[in-house]
Order: structure tokens, then sequence, then C-alpha cells
């Protein structure tokens, strides 16, 4: 019997995490693991990271590196259970079981798949189809209450609590099989993209600032930033400037951000003074964060347990899920 609201999240290791997985994603894991009175459970989604072109040959690495991403970033093993995804293999099987219950239609109009589609025209394979089941079936196996992620994936988990709808109305006998989770929002849910164009991304070149990232990366990333003269009439709308503020209101504060409109409508903006301040201001939010990573770098052992302490709790959860689902389905 499931006593604590249980929390899930994940991110995938299709690169290292930048400051949208932090604002929009880690930050929240880290808020929920501080409460005390939740479960939370937070994963390195491997399956997912396959489904987009990567390097068989330094795959482990990335997800290593994610681990220590997370660790460094302030997750705690005694706060929060970590796991790899594929060390859980009922994921897959409560994936396929749900996947029977939803229509195809419903997945071709998600944006987020036709996004991947756009991406990766020559890799549009089944796994990239099944990815928002599969999604479904991470946070349904925990019967997680609260999944604190970014608001590019609402629409993941809109599909999520129709799956479980359609379980509960199709198997559940007038009983609740899995519960419908809820998105648990931080304030720096979209984090824009250091080129303007759209969110952070890992897949977009220039785009993103890594957690890893030390002052003087910072510096030459904001310094390629594109700007405009720094004053007008209006307020700006030229993108790189629009996500420079977004950034001073997240590292700095809405105060500064707010003085900075006001210059920009008067005296003007100085944006090497200003990249320069804003470089400041992001590391150091990161240097405690490299700090700690270099830490866990030295101690793998200390990793390596964090993850099978994670896999064995997890594996109790998730087994007993699918027998829930698997006796309600007539499979038993
Ligand atoms: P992923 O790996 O793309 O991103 C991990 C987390 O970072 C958030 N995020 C952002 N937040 C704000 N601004 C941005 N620019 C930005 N970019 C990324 C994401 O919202 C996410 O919280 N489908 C998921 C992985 C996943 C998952 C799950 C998440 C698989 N199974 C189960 C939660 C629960 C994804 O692609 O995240």
């Amino acid at each position: 019997m499931k006593i604590k609201k249980r929390v899930f999240s994940g991110s995938r290791p299709s690169g290292k995490l930048h400051l949208g997985n932090y604002l929009g994603g880690v930050k929240g894991y880290i808020e929920l693991q501080e409460r005390g009175d939740l479960d939370c459970i937070y994963s390195v989604v491997d399956l997912h990271g396959i489904t987009t072109p990567y390097e068989p040959a330094g795959f482990q690495s990335q997800v290593h590196g994610i681990v220590l991403d997370y660790l460094s970033a302030g997750l705690d093993p005694k706060k929060c259970h970590l796991m790899i995804q594929s060390s859980v293999p009922a994921h897959v099987e409560l994936a396929y079981l749900l996947g029977t219950t939803f229509p195809v239609s419903r997945i071709e109009q998600l944006p987020t798949y036709k996004e991947k589609k756009a991406q990766n025209p020559s890799y549009i394979n089944v796994g990239l189809f099944y990815y928002p089941i599969l999604m479904a079936a991470d946070i349904l196996v925990y019967k997680a209450d609260l999944v604190p992620v970014g608001k590019d994936q609402e629409p993941h988990l809109e599909v999520t609590r129709e799956i479980a709808r359609n379980l509960n109305r199709m198997f559940g006998k007038g009983k609740e099989i899995l519960p419908e989770p809820k998105r648990f929002a931080t304030p720096g849910g979209y984090v824009p993209s250091l080129t303007g164009e759209g969110k952070m991304s890992k897949s977009i070149k220039g785009s993103a600032i890594f957690l890893t990232d030390n002052l003087s990366e910072i510096e030459a990333k904001l310094a390629k930033v594109t700007t405009d003269s720094g004053r007008g009439k209006n307020l700006p709308r030229q993108v790189g400037v629009v996500a420079l503020l977004a950034l001073v209101e997240m590292f700095i504060g809405i105060k500064r951000k707010q003085q900075l409109e006001k210059d920009y409508l008067s005296v003007g903006i100085r944006y090497g003074e200003l990249k320069k301040e804003l470089a400041v201001a992001i590391n150091n939010d990161l240097s405690p964060i490299r700090e700690r990573r270099a830490y866990f770098v030295k101690n793998p052992a200390e990793v390596d347990k964090i993850l099978v302490e994670g896999q064995s709790y997890c594996q109790k959860i998730a087994a007993q899920t699918l027998a829930e689902v698997k006796q309600a389905m007539g499979l038993v």
C-alpha cells in the first residue's frame, strides 16, 4: 500500500543537462525531495534516449553523466531514489499493455511527436511513436501523483492522464486502477534558447548553457547572443534580447529585469556589461554544482550503490502495479 504521495520524473541522456533541464525539471525534483512528505523517484530515461539518433559507444557515459548531473545539482539519495529506466523492465511491459488501449490517431496529433519527426525526418522509428506511451508507463508504474517537468512536457502528461482514465474505465469495474498525475511547475518552466528561437535544447547548436560550463564558457556563450541597438520606444522584441531578459529574471531577479526594461526605453542597455553581469550570476548558481560533481566523479562506487538501491526499490513497486494491471486486463 502506498502511504506517502509519490513523485516521478526523468531526463533523457541525449546530452548533458542544461539550464532548461535544471530550472524546468531538476529544481522541481529538489523542491519536492526537500518536503519530506513525498516518496520521490528520479530517473535517467535511457530507453527514451535511443528514439533519436545516438552513438552506442558513448551512450553509457552519457547515462552516467546525467546521474552525476543529478547528484551534483542536489538530488540527495537519502531523500529520493535514483534509477535508470531500463534497469526496471516493468516500464516497458506496462507500456505495451497501455498501448493496446490508446488510439494511434491521438499520438499522431501530438506536437512533441510532430516536432521530433520534423527534426529527424530520416529516423521516424516505432520507438518514437511509442515515446508518449512509455513516458506514461514510467509515471503510472509507480502510481505517481506529481510529475515535476517543464512546460514542454504538458502534452505528454495529458496523454498520461487519458491513458489512466481509459484503463480505469475499460478495466476498473468502477474502481481506480491507476491515478491521474499532475504536473508540478517551477518558475523556470520555460527557458528560452540562447539562439532566441524556441526553448533551450540539447539538440540545437549554440542553444544551451550546460551545468558543467565554467565562467569563461558561460561568458563566451552569452557573448554570441544576438542583440539590438539597446534602446527603443517599445519594449524589446528582438528574440536574443528577450532570451537575455528572461535569463536575467531567472538568475538575478524580476526587479533587475524591470530596471533594464526602463533603461531600454530611456538611457539604453549596454549589452556587453549586462552579459558579464548575467554570466557571473549564472556561474554563482553553477559553481557549487561543479564542485559537488568533482566529488562524485572521484567516488564512482558510491554512485553505483545509489543506483542499485534505486533499482531494487523501484522493481518492487513496479512489479506490484504490473500484476494489478495484468489482473484487471485478464492476463492472469
Ligand atoms: P527532457 O530530457 O527533454 O528534459 C528533462 C526535463 O527538462 C525540462 N526541460 C525544460 N524546462 C524548461 N525550459 C527548457 N528549455 C527545457 N528543456 C527541457 C523538461 O520539461 C523535463 O522536465 N519526455 C521527457 C523525459 C521523460 C519523463 C518521463 C519525464 C520520459 N519519461 C516520465 C517525466 C516523467 C523529456 O524528454 O525530458
